[in-house]
């Protein structure tokens, strides 16, 4: 949630310009306001306003501000709603400072009143401006060439909460100061120029050279430099360099990042199940050794967990395993212990709910395996089994190829499980693992090519809808809901998913004509009870809409149909039914007139709790 970015450049450039276009890859982070900061000749320059950074620049030049230093902000409001006055970048008294923040400051009501009866003047409503007027108000005692940094790492000492922060300071015009805790930040290395955003795409097109700030850490920035510190002490950097392309970043023709991520699946699925064997096989081991396993996420990353959830427990039989909604976490703390391995799953790697249920298993001595696509993120770095999907950047706020890819590792993380419990032996274990291999990519291919057209028509038809049902059974609960998760997040249609035996028990009673009822049903254990399910439907009017692998006795009872090629593998059904129901959604929104890349109130990165 929100976004930021900072540069500093020895360069003879105005940085606004290179601010303003890390914002617009920053943007799936937050989009209701935009601001940026710059020094020139020693003055603030400011710009920022409600909107999104396309209404905001039609409105404003950012690229008038002068300066080759610099920050930016893109918000997803917590404290004061989405105005000018409460966008970011935020000032002092004396506009001698600017700051912009992403996390929670929980204690700055009471700074706030403290720093008003020293005299300050706030002008907005945000918790983040108290973080401009502490460091102002440290600065007063602060003498010397570190009297900023002082000043800066004394006002942190004051706020409780969670912060990725930057700060410019016309004391010190030319360096950029940074401090993390809980929620991202990355430093992108240069010759002669340096940034920090919130994420690796925003520096991507200027350099590939990384450094994570780890929590804790505060660091500075000069175009030629970078100093970082833990607890006054110097911390040396640890450079890496991005696998990530420039171009995966950018829409490459495609009208939305959504559209261009659902096609990219192949390709994610593919680079995903080249997989680090060793890493793998230590995930095994602690799966194996330990007496239970939760599996922890949010979202969709928890209906990812959740398809493992069922592959995990049909091999494991004895051994309890709780799928668990991270936010919930400490409903369940008493279950964890130094024999509890937790499964954390998490695209961005950066999810406060799922940050704060690990720190708190760690504590109880519980083992951690982590799955995330970001490498060396925060989650990834509180495990000691880190697994990493490969699916590239995701920009669109709706996660779909990564959510395939998740899938896809916890699929064959449950193959690996099924070799060490001697279900095959090596020479059947490969010749599986190379089928599984070519075939959920190539599948998924083939789901995307003979599907789209028909999801574009379907959306058209469903798009004047105000509710739906997505029903399955069983192992195939996870794909239903994912596909009402996707189509109310983006389309606005309210979707319900549900196990289809519990229609009777109420769900049915608002189900009328044209009512659209997604009925999941693979040729599976579940199938001849989805018959029954989805006549009741059909009864009361719904529009039936089928998932399936060509089931003449389910197409029969439907008004539409996708039909999903067979698989050697049922691990393959809950990759390649998703894809129809994030397409429908996809031009469900396009449809209904909304941008599936930006859906109103949600964030990518959900940062905090
Ligand atoms: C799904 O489309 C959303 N983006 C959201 O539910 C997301 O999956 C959730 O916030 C978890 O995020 P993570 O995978 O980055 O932890």
């Amino acid at each position: 949630m929100c976004g930021i970015i900072a540069i500093t450049t020895r360069r003879k450039t105005n940085v606004s310009k290179m601010i303003t276009s890390g914002l617009k890859r920053l943007e799936y982070r937050g989009y209701d306001s935009v601001g940026i900061a710059t020094i020139s000749e020693g003055k603030i320059q400011t710009m920022k306003d409600a909107g999104t950074i396309d209404q905001v620049t039609s409105r404003l030049s950012f690229d008038t501000l002068e300066g080759s230093t610099g920050i930016g902000h893109t918000r997803w409001a917590t404290h004061g709603p989405p105005t000018r006055i409460n966008a970011h970048p935020h000032a002092d008294c004396s506009d001698s400072l600017m700051v912009v923040h992403n996390g929670i400051i929980d204690n700055y009501l009471s700074l706030r009143n403290d720093l008003k009866k020293q005299g300050h003047k706030f002008k907005s409503e945000t918790d983040t401006e108290v973080l401009a007027h502490l460091i102002e108000e440290e600065f007063k005692s602060e003498k010397g060439p570190n009297a900023v940094i002082q000043a800066f790492k004394k006002a942190l000492d004051k706020i409780e909460g969670t912060y990725a922060i930057t700060l410019i300071h016309t004391a010190d015009p030319t360096k950029i100061f940074l401090a993390r805790k809980d929620s991202p930040l990355v430093i992108g290395v240069q010759d002669d120029t340096k940034f920090a955003a919130s994420d690796i795409p925003a520096f991507l097109e200027y350099t590939k050279n990384a450094i994570v700030l780890k929590n804790g850490e505060v660091a500075t920035l000069t175009p030629e430099a970078v100093y970082i510190e833990k607890n006054g002490f110097r911390v040396q950097p640890k450079p890496f360099i991005v696998s990530w392309t420039a171009e995966s970043a950018q829409k490459s023709g495609y009208p939305h990042f959504m559209l261009k991520e659902i096609h990219e699946q192949p390709i994610a699925l593919q680079n995903t199940l080249n997989v680090n064997v060793k890493a793998l096989e230590e995930a095994t081991k602690r799966i194996l050794e330990a007496e239970k396993i939760i599996i922890l996420a949010a979202g969709t990353s928890y209906h990812a967990g959740l398809s493992g959830y069922y592959q995990f427990q049909r091999l494991l039989k004895q051994k309890p395993i709780y799928p668990i909604i991270a936010s919930e976490y400490e409903t369940y703390n008493h279950l964890v212990d130094e024999n509890t391995c937790i499964l954390a799953v998490s695209q961005s790697g950066e999810t406060l709910d799922v940050m704060k249920g690990l720190t708190a298993a760690r504590k109880a001595g519980a083992k951690i395996i982590s799955i995330a696509n970001v490498i060396d993120s925060s989650i990834p770095r509180l495990s000691q089994v880190a697994l990493y999907t490969k699916a590239g950047p995701e920009i669109g706020v709706a996660a779909t190829k990564t959510h395939t890819a998740q899938v896809a590792l916890l699929a064959r993380l449950s193959l690996q499980l099924e070799y060490s419990l001697n279900v095959w032996n090596q020479q059947e274990f490969s010749s599986i693992i190379t089928d599984f291999t070519s075939e959920v990519p190539s599948i998924t291919r083939t789901v995307i090519n003979q599907n789209e057209f028909k999801a574009k028509q379907l959306a058209s038809i469903i798009s004047d809808q105000n509710h739906s049902y997505f029903l399955a059974r069983g192992k195939n609960l996870p794909i239903a809901m994912e596909g009402a998760l996707k189509l109310k997040e983006i389309s606005y249609i309210h979707a319900e998913a549900f196990p289809a035996g519990e229609s009777k028990h109420g769900p049915i009673a608002i189900v009328e004509p044209k009512f659209p009822v997604f009925i999941i049903s693979p040729k599976d254990e579940t199938r001849k009870k989805m018959f029954s399910n989805s006549e009741e439907m059909k009864a009361r009017g719904g529009y039936i809409i089928s998932i399936t692998h060509k089931d003449q006795e389910i197409v029969k009872r439907s008004d539409q149909s996708f039909l999903i090629p067979e698989s050697s593998s049922p691990l393959i059904t809950p990759i390649s039914y998703v894809i129809p129901l994030q397409m429908i959604s996809y031009y469900a929104a396009v449809h209904r007139g909304f941008d599936p890349d930006k859906p109103k109130n949600l964030a990518k990165t959900v940062t905090v709790e």
